[in-house]
């Protein structure tokens, strides 16, 4: 070979040598990541099977001292985790013994179900997206981070981003509502807040988008129940929050109960390798549910405790929820040549990643020292300003609202003064008698001899009415009535599921005896899902859905009563007329007989009429009581001069979309402003409506602000007839407005 082609080659060989070790070193760690992949492969190289799979196992241990088999078995270093594990005395001492008398000292990783607070109550997920405010949202979850690392827990079971669509499902009170962009905002936010700026600080913990995936698709909204979603649903829909989260860095990703389309979530390789691994590149670790590993026994998807661990290593849960399938059945599977001991060796350095990153080995479990910080004031005052802005105005007729001071008012309700209720599900650690309720609040503000208080109910679900005389005495005693009316908390969250959306017990029975008064009613309602309430409303002047708005809700609900505040929140979720209407949406698709406004139901004697033949009901009108997007305010905006910055875009390009805004009333207030696109014509259907973006502007009265946003072609994907997530060329709508009803309308076009 000639001398000059001899040197070409070396050259070649020398380039394709760096460029192929680079091609194939893995993602481009920063600086400490590397540092962290070398301790967990270092520690790795340590471990025996059996203290592999210990890392694989979370138990749940709510004991006040620590047995000996259970210490024991931390000793051989057979457990990796804990979930509720009783207070910071107990933590340290499970520590102790994981750190100084195992072999390895690795540490055990603390979790909890730090859903909307920790001691410090915030209004449940489901109020806090009503507030459309991402940046609050974050706060939250930074002090609930706070508060709980403070006691000793590296870990939340938090967010749930799950997308919900049927109010009977109980768990739609933990969830973000029905729509992809505002849950994947919202939701990232959450991560931000919980995991802070570096995951080793120790007032920060991990933070888990569960439940993965399409747990809220569960058919009859009965928990746990069947999702079937056709993959283009579950990548336009479903996934969407989960991508969100992990692109905002959750530390780990919790498989769901529910099967997908016949393969359950917890062993569904689809969901957890191709798409969570190899499409997004996630590199913390998957937890189970709880049990969901075993129960897919019971789905029929695995015959035995053997298969289900070989199935569930295989499709990519890393650590098992309460379950022990791993401890009994890993090592010989391994053994066997089942399982190779590669997918073992993931799971381990997937969690001790995120124990290094948590700095875990360096500060193993808080000393307690920041334990005077729960419950810090300034912690309150952000739980009232969330469940200020999580309230919802949806009536205020002849401005019922707000109240005057100076007025005898009658509080009158099960949810008045029901400190439990009010804080929602999920607050084990929250306590009754920090929560300050609308009585406490109400009297605090116009003095108590303003107050005339009646339960009338002992619970929502009473139907015993020996309290009704006294609501009526004290209606009859006050120039105007506040009724707090709504679900306890044990009627919403996990496995707490209705058939029916109606106010439960008497109480609907209690505002017809009230509003005989002829007093002025006002109605409040504190629930974990939406209602349906029509004939309550009819009797009030003015309604407010504050949720279960936690801790601070009765001062933030006397503010607004009284109008100290004016109400901003928009309804993250759609409120149906009636049960039957569910699953209602505003991103529904337009079907190919879509009902005319004034298809409003058919008289009864209406003779079929071939032009009546449209997607309607004949009992009862087919639009929604309340809009997604929808919520009143003490002020009123107009919107005007709609601007779109060209009539097309190209592809990879983007237009900008304007319009003023101008409140016209004489209040002070927030307005949350929403843009909405719709995709007219496509390889497949595609909604009539999707949100695109939303700015909370506060607007002095008279004042006018510009809402500019920024649309590109990449906000407008949807995986096509080939299951290619693109943007396709053609004709868009596009809406500035208050919900997803109302707005100023243009078009534009995407070219190619
Ligand atoms: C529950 C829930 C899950 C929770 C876990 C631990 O069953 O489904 O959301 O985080 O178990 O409590």
């Amino acid at each position: 070979m000639k001398a000059n082609v001899v040197y070409f080659y070396v050259i070649f060989c020398f380039y394709a040598v760096i460029i192929s070790a680079n091609l194939f070193a893995g993602p481009d760690l920063k600086k400490e990541d590397e540092v962290i992949e070398k301790k967990v492969n270092e520690l790795l190289a340590q471990m025996t099977v059996t203290e592999k799979i210990g890392q694989l196992q979370q138990l749940s241990y709510w004991g006040e001292k620590v047995p000996d088999e259970l210490a024991e078995q931390i000793r051989e270093g057979r457990i990796g985790s804990f979930l509720n594990a009783g207070d910071l005395e107990i933590k340290k001492e499970l520590q102790k013994i994981a750190v100084k008398e195992s072999r390895l000292g690795i540490p055990l990783i603390f979790g909890r179900d730090v859903i909307h607070g920790y001691r410090t109550v915030f209004p449940i997920p489901l109020g806090q997206a009503a507030s459309w405010n991402p940046a609050i949202i974050e706060k939250a979850a930074a002090v609930a981070a706070k508060e709980a690392s403070a006691d000793g827990i590296h870990w939340t079971f938090a967010p749930m981003i799950d997308i919900a669509r049927d109010p009977r499902w109980g768990r739609i009170a933990e969830t973000c509502g029905e729509d992809p962009f505002l849950t994947s905002t919202l939701g990232a936010a959450m991560v931000r807040g919980f995991q802070g700026k570096n995951l080793a600080d120790p007032q920060t913990i991990a933070a888990c988008g569960k439940h993965y995936v399409g747990y809220g698709a569960a058919e009859g909204g009965r928990d746990y129940n069947t999702c079937n979603i056709p993959e283009r649903e579950l990548r336009d829909i479903y996934l969407p929050t989960f991508h969100a989260a992990v692109e905002a860095g959750v530390a780990t990703i919790m498989s769901a109960f529910n099967e997908i389309s016949g393969v359950p979530a917890s062993g569904n390789e689809f969901t957890l390798r191709t798409v969570l691994r190899d499409e997004w590149g996630f590199d913390g670790f998957v937890v189970s549910d709880w049990t969901s590993m075993t129960e897919m026994i019971a789905h029929g998807f695995c015959k035995d405790n053997r298969e289900v661990a070989l199935k569930s290593m295989k499709a990519g849960v890393n650590m098992e929820m309460v379950s022990t399938t791993y401890a009994t059945e890993l090592e010989k599977l391994i053994t066997e040549g089942l399982i190779p001991e590669k997918l073992l060796n993931e799971s381990v350095a997937n969690i001790l990643r995120i124990k290094f990153r948590l700095g875990l080995f360096d500060h193993p479990v808080s000393d307690g020292s920041r334990q005077s910080e729960i419950f810090h004031p300034d912690f309150l005052k952000l739980a009232k300003q969330a469940a200020l802005q999580s309230v919802v105005m949806l009536k205020n007729d002849n401005n019922s609202l707000p109240l005057s001071g100076d007025k005898t008012i009658a509080v009158i309700g099960p949810l008045a003064d029901s400190p439990v209720d009010q804080m929602g599900m999920w607050t084990m650690d929250g306590r009754s008698e920090d929560t300050q309720t609308p009585l406490s609040a109400i009297k605090e503000k116009i003095g108590e001899n303003h107050v005339k208080y009646a339960p009338g109910l002992k619970t929502s679900r009473t139907v015993d009415k020996a309290g009704f005389e006294d609501a009526v005495k004290a209606a009859e005693a006050s120039d105007a009535v506040v009724l707090f009316l709504g679900e306890e908390q044990i009627l919403s969250g996990e496995a707490k599921c209705r058939a029916f959306l109606n106010l439960p017990g008497a109480q609907e029975e209690l505002v017809e005896v009230v509003a005989g008064t002829g007093k002025p009613v006002i109605v409040v309602i504190m629930a974990g899902r939406p209602l349906t309430f029509q004939h309550v409303t009819e009797k009030a002047g003015a309604v407010l859905y504050a949720w279960h708005p936690g801790t601070m809700g009765g001062p933030a609900l006397a503010d607004i009563l009284f109008g100290v505040v004016s109400p901003s929140g928009k309804l993250p979720v759609t409120f149906p007329r009636t049960v039957g209407q569910v699953p209602i949406y505003y991103a529904h698709k337009n079907t190919g007989r879509p009902p005319s406004p004034s298809s409003l139901g058919i008289p009864m004697g209406t003779p079929l009429d071939p032009q009546g033949f449209t997607s309607k009901y004949l009992d009862v009108d087919f639009t929604p009581e309340y809009v997604f997007g929808y919520g009143l305010s003490y002020t009123t905006f107009e919107y005007s001069n709609l601007k779109l910055s060209a009539e097309s875009m190209p592809m990879d390009g983007s237009i900008t979309v304007s319009a003023d805004i101008t409140n016209t009333g004489d209040v002070k207030a927030c307005e949350i402003v929403q843009l909405y696109v719709r995709d007219l014509f496509a390889s497949v259907t595609r909604p009539v409506k999707e949100l695109k973006g939303f700015q909370r502007i506060l607007l002095e009265p008279g004042e006018s602000k510009t809402a500019t946003f920024t649309l590109k072609t990449g906000d407008l994907t949807f995986h096509d007839i080939n299951m290619n997530n693109v943007t396709e060329p053609g004709d868009f709508k596009v809406w500035i407005g208050p919900n997803s009803k109302q707005g100023l309308e243009g078009g534009f076009k995407v070219v190619e």
